[in-house]
């Protein structure tokens, strides 16, 4: 059984991974794949559990290096429970946020560095590398507008408390957004960065061809 295919989604909140990940789920599905769509945090049981104490705002005085901690925690478990075992037989998988995500939070953001983020991936989670990445990054400003107004949103309407990255400053999120940057650019070959204030049409459009291209041409390996 030939392995699956890795995808990942990233971006900062707000920058409409959802929307796209589950119209790329659908586009995959016309053409005969079942993907798995998983998210982090979250996706399996104890997951959702770390997901809720790590994005209570109530989780005051949580130290940086237990954010990073509990993330890797559900990550190892996600890897275990959902993405091992649908790559091991053979299916795409897409999931909303990964490592970059820690990386450019906790190592960004909470400047804990990208050392002992990647130093942790390779400990906990072997070292499991997304065939593809794809980075939404509209300018730091809509970004930044859209999850305020997305946040008033998901607060008001499904009683969630989730809102804890969310207060952060913007220099937090622009820490973020550099360290995304910087990690595209480290990585040009698995990550396809998709900038600019674009329609979700235009986004759409692009995530479409560069999975199109590069699912080719993995295919054609794999035959060759
Ligand atoms: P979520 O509601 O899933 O946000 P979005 O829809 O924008 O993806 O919340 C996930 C939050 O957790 C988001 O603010 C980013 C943060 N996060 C980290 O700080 N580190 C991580 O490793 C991951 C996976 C997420």
């Amino acid at each position: 059984m030939p392995r699956g295919y890795f995808i990942t989604l990233e971006g900062l909140d707000g920058s409409g991974k959802t929307t796209q990940i589950n119209r790329l789920a659908a586009w995959l599905r016309t053409r005969g794949a079942v993907p798995v769509v998983t998210r982090q945090p979250g996706g399996t049981a104890i997951g959702d559990r770390i997901r809720g104490l790590v994005l209570d705002s109530r989780s005051t005085g949580l130290a940086p290096m237990a954010e990073m901690a509990l993330m890797f925690a559900d990550r190892a478990q996600a890897i275990a429970e959902v993405i091992e075992p649908a790559l091991a037989a053979g299916k795409v998988v897409l999931c909303d946020r990964f490592t970059d995500s820690t990386e450019a939070y906790q190592g960004g953001g909470r400047e804990l560095g990208s050392e002992v983020v990647l130093e942790l991936h390779r400990l906990v989670c072997s070292n499991i590398r997304p065939d593809l990445t794809l980075l939404l990054l509209p300018s730091l400003e809509a970004s930044l507008e859209r999850a305020r107004r997305r946040n008033q949103r998901t607060s008001e309407e499904r009683g969630l408390d989730e809102d804890r990255f969310e207060r952060e400053q913007d220099g937090f999120y622009r820490r973020v957004w550099e360290k995304y940057r910087e990690i595209a650019a480290r990585e040009p070959g698995r990550v396809v960065l998709i900038e600019g204030d674009l329609s979700i049409e235009e986004v759409y459009r692009q995530i479409i061809a560069a999975v199109a291209e590069r699912m080719h041409e993995e295919a054609a390996l794999k035959e060759g």
